[in-house]
């Protein structure tokens, strides 16, 4: 069996029959809202206590918004900032120089090649195992070619697994009903999809779900389940199986 990387959010773990196998650039695909970022923030912080060097790369957010969301959110994480001090949880937003989508002088947008360039060299840096790129869909606003598009991924998920990080990698998608999901063309390339769902009628309460789409290398639950964003970390509701 191929070596395992927790999520640390022990449902997940179970679903994924122990976890992601190892090196598997993963995406967490979600409509806006589900907790893609929560999770992202939750595997490293769990994976950085287990004494991995772990970094998120936003491509929307500044750091020091995500830390205090991550902050607010899970108040029970006492060792956030321990483990950012000791540099196992390292967090480059957009107002860092090495994930930012910079212009130059002249204006002009960088080309995302120099961003995974940058990612690359942060990840050397640090020598970092887990990592976190939180949206992949922002690469879409500046590459409509959707051919370019799939080939800028390609070159991402290529680095990621040259670095052999375990990376999970979020993604925007335009609903977060899972009757109305589409199976984006760039789902190919990646080793694994989990998507969050947020299901039910407007007027009802909805409810926010998971399921795992594929996973390379394991066997996995194809159950839809849904989950609560608490202090304590993402909880899914499994349903015990009966013997
Ligand atoms: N303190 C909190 N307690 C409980 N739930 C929270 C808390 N803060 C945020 N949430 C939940 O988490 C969701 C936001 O999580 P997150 O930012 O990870 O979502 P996202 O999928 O990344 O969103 P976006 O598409 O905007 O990037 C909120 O919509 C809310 O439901
Ligand atoms: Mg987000």
């Amino acid at each position: 069996m191929r070596e395992r990387v927790l999520t640390g959010i022990d449902g997940l773990d179970k679903m994924l029959n122990g976890g992601i196998p190892k090196f598997n650039q993963v995406v967490i695909a979600g409509g806006p809202g589900t907790g893609k970022t929560l999770l992202c923030l939750e595997y490293l912080y769990k994976n950085a206590l287990a004494g991995e060097t772990c970094i998120l790369f936003s491509l929307e957010e500044e750091s020091k918004m995500i830390l205090e969301n991550m902050k607010e959110a899970y108040g029970q994480f006492s060792e956030i900032d321990r483990l950012i001090a000791e540099h196992k949880l390292i967090i480059k937003g957009t107002d860092q120089a090495s994930s930012l989508i910079q212009k130059d002088k002249k204006g002009n947008i960088f080309t995302f090649t120099t961003t995974i360039a940058d990612i690359e060299s942060v990840i050397i840096e640090y020598s970092a195992t887990r990592v976190a790129i939180d949206s992949v869909s922002v690469m879409k606003l500046f590459v409509k070619d959707p051919f370019e598009y799939r080939s800028v991924s390609t070159s991402l998920v290529t680095m990621l697994r040259k670095q052999n990080v375990t990376s999970l990698l979020s993604m925007e998608i335009e609903t977060p009903e899972k009757e109305k999901l589409i199976f984006e063309p760039e789902f190919f390339i990646y080793d694994g999809i989990i998507v969050m769902y947020l299901s039910g009628a407007v007027e009802e309460n909805r409810v926010p779900t998971v399921e795992i789409i594929k996973m390379r290398g394991t066997p996995h639950s194809f159950s839809t389940v849904p989950y609560e964003i608490t202090a304590n970390g993402i909880n899914l509701l499994l349903i015990p199986r009966r013997e």
